[in-house]
């Protein structure tokens, strides 16, 4: 049980406290953001680390806060590193009540995909309310890449859902399996062509819908069953940090949008659309069209995919993207 006993998840944290290549760009995010005397949010402050390390960079005064329980074993920390005037408050940033306006305000908000965490809308919300006029922000820009992948190594749909299993056919799983957006560990080597610029948003300004798309040609004959996608971050002006597979690894891993396997030849053009709409608690759900053309620009093939698990059990509810 964690403080006062209400029961909290720390090996969550601890995971995110484990990735140093995550930790150098906040603490630089920090660093770029704060100037001597400012009032400061660190919002979804989880252990306090980033409201502690704002104290030391100069700000005045901060608000620490976060929905879950663990702020008052971060409160602790805190006093334990004697670390003063950081007040911690347990709640939602959308909704909550501050004494005054601040100067700066920012929050490691990033899940899988960038919108697995769903805070977008709850940061745009606080800084209506609480940031001053001309106030700063972390994040300031977030940028969804993608390229082509064999991603048999990561999931191999066909031969476990085809074959039987017991003596009981479960081909009715494909399809659903099939439309999963997949959590991955990307092998650099599986991706093909070059990386393109999927989407590039406003962490606190996330519209309601996107409709995006980007294209790519094989310089080779490839396996292409999916769109591997991954994000960057720029957490402060200049302190940009990626989540790409080549890269140093970190906690966040890589996103498949599966498609159907072809065998592809070099020359052959993959586009891809993605459209992405967000639920009431800001839960994304994706939407993707997949065309393969030849070099001559026929389609050669077409597929449209919607993501199985947030679009729910019918397959014909519309997302409204
Ligand atoms: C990715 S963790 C970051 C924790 C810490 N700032 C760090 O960098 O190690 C995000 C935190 O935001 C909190 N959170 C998510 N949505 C929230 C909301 N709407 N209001 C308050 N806290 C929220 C979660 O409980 C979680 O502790």
């Amino acid at each position: 049980m964690g403080a006062r006993g209400h029961r909290v998840n720390v090996s969550y944290h601890q995971w995110m406290l484990e990735d140093e290549v995550r930790n150098d760009a906040l603490q630089a995010m920090v660093d770029a953001l704060v100037q001597p005397g400012d009032v400061v949010a660190d919002l979804g402050t989880g252990t306090g680390i980033l409201a502690v390390l704002a104290r030391r960079a100069g700000a005045a005064r901060v608000y620490a806060i976060d929905a879950s329980p663990i702020v008052r074993l971060a409160q602790d920390m805190a006093r334990q590193n004697d670390a003063d005037n950081i007040t911690f408050i347990e709640g939602d940033i959308a909704v909550v009540e501050l004494p005054e306006t601040v100067d700066v305000a920012f929050s490691e908000c990033l899940g899988n995909f960038a919108f697995g965490d769903s805070m977008f809308g709850a940061l745009r919300t606080f800084s209506q309310r609480w940031l001053k006029e001309g106030g700063r922000v972390g994040p300031v820009a977030v940028r969804l890449f993608g390229q082509p992948m064999d991603a048999r190594l990561n999931w191999r749909p066909a031969t476990f859902w085809q074959t039987p299993w017991r003596g009981l056919d479960l081909s009715a799983f494909a399809h659903g399996d099939a439309e999963l957006v997949r959590v991955i560990r990307a092998v650099p080597s599986f991706l093909f062509s070059e990386p393109e610029l999927i989407l590039a948003f406003d962490p606190w300004d996330r519209q309601e819908t996107y409709e995006v798309s980007a294209q790519w040609t094989l310089a080779r004959d490839r396996v292409v069953n999916g769109v591997c996608v991954w994000f960057d971050v720029d957490w402060a002006p200049g302190v940009t940090m990626t989540t790409a597979a080549p890269a140093p690894e970190t906690h966040w891993s890589q996103g498949l949008f599966p498609l159907p396997q072809r065998e592809a030849s070099a020359g052959d053009r993959l586009d891809l659309t993605i459209a992405i709409a967000f639920d009431e608690h800001e839960k994304p759900a994706y939407r993707w069209i997949g065309t393969w053309r030849s070099p001559d620009g026929a389609i050669i093939e077409r597929c449209e995919r919607k993501d199985f698990e947030h679009f729910g059990p019918s397959m014909d509810s519309s997302p409204g993207v």
